[in-house]
């Protein structure tokens, strides 16, 4: 182990390497307990940059030999804080390309960090993003540097009958001592991050495909044996996807085969290695009996994001990490306009909006607010691995959605096809994008903005939006003021304006839109448009000829990433909720409704009163549940409250137990006050169909799902004993999981009798499901807390035989399920939630860092909470902090939340 923390590596350091790598061939001998692994490169000296020594990164490698043209050769290593280099001093001068041979082995078995070279259920799994390769051989691991690699695989027969890698296979044979060997060649050149091999036994889905251009496909689904009746849905999936991305951005599928590989020990989501993509099984499997219906969409999204790196991603790459959200943000974006155009129905698309802000809001934004705040650019950082976060990812995936909003659908797509004209097969910039996006588009607000809207990419923070009206019944007048500020954020205390596209609209107290006819800024600007770009730090528009006091409809479809301050009546948040023709606003109205009341109770002084919503709040919610004319899906978001993480994002002080008997209160309210309407909601859902997972029918089951848990929470104050039972029923007849596991939770979360049982029964049933039984612990660490009951029952499921702090998912389902997901069960007054969570940040920093870094972040909002939370959460990161042995991807995160 080295000594001390690692010093940030920083953005402006960038320097071009020092050597090229034209190609690479690998040779692997494949073996758990010790995989030979040699690495033939064909390297030259970078002309551009000033000669020096050639140094390799490389990480828990045994090292047997160095090859320079075929002869032995001297070298050293070096060990640096972050990790070790084999340098080479003596090579061959001039600019001719020389070989040079690497002969190591590793320990795959070994390795629980998952990355690199691995072993996942007999069978061989590589993860090289961000700087994995480095642990199957020595490298310049990094993704500026691209070659073409040729790779052999060496297994035994019966062990491992599955080689796979990038590209094209172009042989295979059989080898001495039962073993076998294939061939691999990738036709394009690539980062180290993008290699990947998989070999075991496996089986797969297959499909062929014959493009719109007229090429013939092979697309590949592997899986373990048992599993192939669940890959349906992914192929699904994929054959959607490869159409989509040709006809919306005319990128076509560049290889002969394409593959996805399956495997249930996974750091993240998936990997988009070239050709062979490697998923987490949470993101492969579906079938109507063991995933539920946000299962079904996640498959879809996931495939669709994997499949589109391989334009934005893998044919155009990041020069540096620091610009990873070049390929994050623009592929979470690609992805979200994928799933959204799978949408037959417009308010389809507008549930997917709103529920990607919702994650935006609830988890990007304390993420900008806290002790991990970055620019979706970031400028520094010690661990890489703690910056794969929602601000790269999904507020990356804003910034795009910015663009395509200022220069519209079709400028966006010609910008996309000058982007791949200008950098296919380089590894290029986020500012190389947004140049292309713009130069593409000369007359457009993007073109004339640039340096100023890439301010997205530099600045960190949520940008906060003031707006306040004022109606002038003389002239007919209605004058709205808009201003704009960003809090400081870790080293950025002063933030310049932002160009902040605020799509908008007048709505009149009797629901008509009204007219858009304004000036902007004392009358320079005459304007008509739907959409309002904001450049300053503040702007005046004067809206004409209004008969009354419009109320204004403000960022629809969430136009920018921003906080919206308006001070509206409930009259007003009553009529967007009743008619704004933005689906977007109607529900943002209704969450604002809901806001106001539970941050009212929650700063009140006393016990939490019984009746936290007003009688017209409650009745816009009946209205909303009965409306004939509205999706299920859309009734669904607006009847469900803020969470608890959300409204604590508002509060200066946070007392988690607070916020939490206020929501549970409300809760309670909504499903007692409205339990006709909830019943009558569920009897509404039941239809005979066939399983589907499309949007409506998804949107159907979440509503009943939701009314369930309604029928049982009002179950007990009303006396009702009649639908714990139905739902006990339902759980056991339901022919599809999102249907069970709606009934599950509903009597888990009402902390029902039956809970028990139906537990029992369920994991009885899905024994050899893990990702069912992944649920299985979920819904259980994720219970609201009834009086501290939650912690003990984490405790006890730590010791459940199916339990491993090894496998991440098994320990997202409980650990971080209970950490992250349950404020009330972890944030207790004694701090034995914050105890437990020392431990488990603890013993797993020693297995998986990378995991371990996620989990220390549960306390990354520490500075708000109240009395005593505060100090005995300050306690325990500092106990953390106190550690000797800890990774750089905790100490790095433990450091800045004590900053
Ligand atoms: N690049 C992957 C994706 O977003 C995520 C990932 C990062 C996976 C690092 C593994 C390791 O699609
Ligand atoms: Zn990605």
């Amino acid at each position: 182990m080295r000594e001390g923390p690692a010093t940030a590596i920083h953005r402006a350091d960038y320097q071009a390497p020092a050597y090229w790598i034209a190609t690479v061939e690998l040779c692997f001998d494949l073996d758990p307990a010790k995989t030979r692994v040699l690495n033939r490169m064909q390297l030259r000296r970078n002309p551009d940059v000033p000669a020096q020594a050639l140094r390799l990164d490389g990480e828990e490698l045994n090292l047997a030999r160095v090859l320079v043209n075929g002869q032995g050769t001297s070298f050293r290593m070096d060990t640096t804080e972050r990790g070790q280099q084999l340098v080479l001093e003596n090579l061959p001068e001039g600019d001719e390309p020389f070989t040079l041979e690497i002969f190591t082995t590793c320990c795959p078995a070994k390795n629980t960090k998952l990355m690199g070279l691995f072993v996942s259920q007999d069978t061989f799994f590589t993860q090289c993003e961000a700087e994995g390769f480095r642990r199957i051989t020595y490298f310049l691991d990094r993704p500026d540097v691209m070659a073409l690699y040729t790779v052999t695989l060496r297994a035994d027969r019966d062990k491992y009958p599955v080689l796979l890698s990038n590209g094209n296979l172009v042989e295979e044979g059989t080898l001495d001592d039962g073993r076998h060997f294939a061939k691999w060649v990738d036709p394009f050149k690539k980062p180290a991050y993008l290699f990947a091999l998989v070999a075991g036994k496996l089986v797969a889905r297959e499909q062929r495909i014959r493009s719109r251009a007229g090429n013939d496909h092979l697309l590949q689904i592997f899986v373990r044996r048992g599993d192939l009746d669940k890959t349906e849905h992914a192929m699904l999936s994929l054959m959607h996807s490869i159409a989509w991305d040709e006809a919306r951005f005319g990128l076509t599928l560049d290889l002969e085969r394409f593959m996805i590989v399956a495997t249930s020990d996974f750091n993240m989501g998936a990997m988009e290695n070239k050709g062979l993509n490697i998923f987490n099984t949470k993101y492969v499997l579906a079938s109507q009996a063991t995933a539920t219906d946000s299962d079904f969409s996640g498959v879809e999204s996931v495939v669709g994001h994997e499949y589109f790196h391989n334009w934005t991603g893998d044919r155009v790459t990041c020069r540096d990490w620091f610009q990873l959200s070049l390929k994050e943000g623009l592929t979470v974006f690609r992805d979200q306009e994928f799933s959204m155009d799978l949408c037959a129905e417009a308010s389809a698309r507008a549930v997917k909006r709103i529920e990607d802000v919702r994650v935006l809001r609830t988890v990007q934004f304390p993420e900008d607010a806290g002790p991990m705040a970055h620019p979706v650019r970031p400028d520094a950082y010690i661990e890489i691995s703690n910056f794969y976060t929602v601000t790269i990812y999904e507020k990356g995936a804003e910034v795009v959605r910015m663009m395509q909003t200022l220069v519209g659908r079709d400028g966006f797509a010609k910008g996309m096809t000058l982007y791949f004209e200008r950098h296919d097969g380089q590894a290029v910039t986020c500012d190389d994008f947004a140049q292309a996006i713009a130069d593409a588009n000369p007359q457009s607000h993007l073109a004339a903005l640039l340096p100023q809207f890439k301010r997205w990419y530099a600045q960190a923070g949520t940008p906060r939006v003031h707006a306040a009206g004022h109606y002038d019944a003389e002239n007919r007048s209605y004058t709205l003021t808009l201003s704009q500020s960003c809090p400081p954020t870790p080293d950025q205390p002063v933030k310049e304006p932002f160009v902040i596209p605020v799509a908008l609209g007048l709505v009149a107290a009797n629901g008509a839109a009204l007219p858009l006819q304004y000036t902007v800024d004392s009358g320079e600007t005459n304007a008509s448009e739907a959409l309002f770009t904001m450049t300053q730090a503040g702007h005046t528009l004067v809206f004409h000829g209004l008969d009354a006091e419009p109320v204004p409809s403000l960022l629809r479809g969430f136009s920018a990433p921003v906080i919206l301050d308006i001070e509206y009546s409930d009259a007003q948040l009553l009529t967007l909720l009743a008619h704004d023709s933005d689906p977007f606003n109607r529900w943002e109205a209704a969450q604002r409704l809901a806001l106001r009341h539970a941050l009212n109770a929650v700063s009140a002084e006393g016990d939490v009163p019984a009746q936290v919503l007003d009688g017209a709040f409650v009745e816009a919610m009946r209205a909303i549940l009965r409306e004939p004319a509205l999706d299920a899906a859309f009734k669904e978001l607006v009847l469900t409250l803020p969470s608890e993480g959300y409204i604590a994002e508002q509060l200066a002080v946070v007392d988690p137990q607070r916020i939490h008997a206020v929501r549970e209160a409300m809760r309670l309210q909504l499903a007692v006050a409205l339990q006709p309407d909830w019943a009558a909601a569920w009897e509404a859902s039941e239809h005979n169909g066939s399983y589907s997972p499309d949007p409506l029918s998804a949107g159907r089951r979440a509503l009943a799902g939701l009314a369930l848990v309604n029928l049982n929470l009002a179950a007990a104050p009303t006396g009702d004993t009649v639908w714990p039972g139905r739902t006990y029923q339902r759980f056991k007849d339901a022919d599809n999981m999102t249907d069970r596991a709606n009934a599950l939770s509903a009597l888990v979360g009402a902390g029902h009798e039956l809970a028990k049982p139906a537990l029992e029964r369920f994991h009885a049933l899905f024994t050899d499901e893990a990702l069912v039984i992944d649920k299985w612990f979920q819904m259980q660490a994720s219970a609201p807390d009834r009086g501290g009951d939650i912690l003990p029952l984490v405790k006890q499921l730590m010791k459940h035989p199916d339990f491993s702090i090894q496998n991440p998912n098994r320990a997202r389902s409980l650990v971080f399920a209970y950490c992250n997901g349950n404020p009330a069960g972890f944030h207790r007054a004694d701090g034995a939630g914050y105890a437990f969570w020392v431990e488990q940040v603890l013993a797993m920093d020693a297995i998986n860092p990378q995991v371990a870094a996620r989990l220390a972040r549960a306390l990354d909002r520490w500075k708000k909470l109240a009395a005593p939370y505060q100090a005995l959460a300050r306690e325990a990161i500092s106990r953390v902090a106190a550690s000797t042995s800890l990774s750089n991807d905790v100490r790095e995160v433990i450091t800045r939340a004590l900053a």
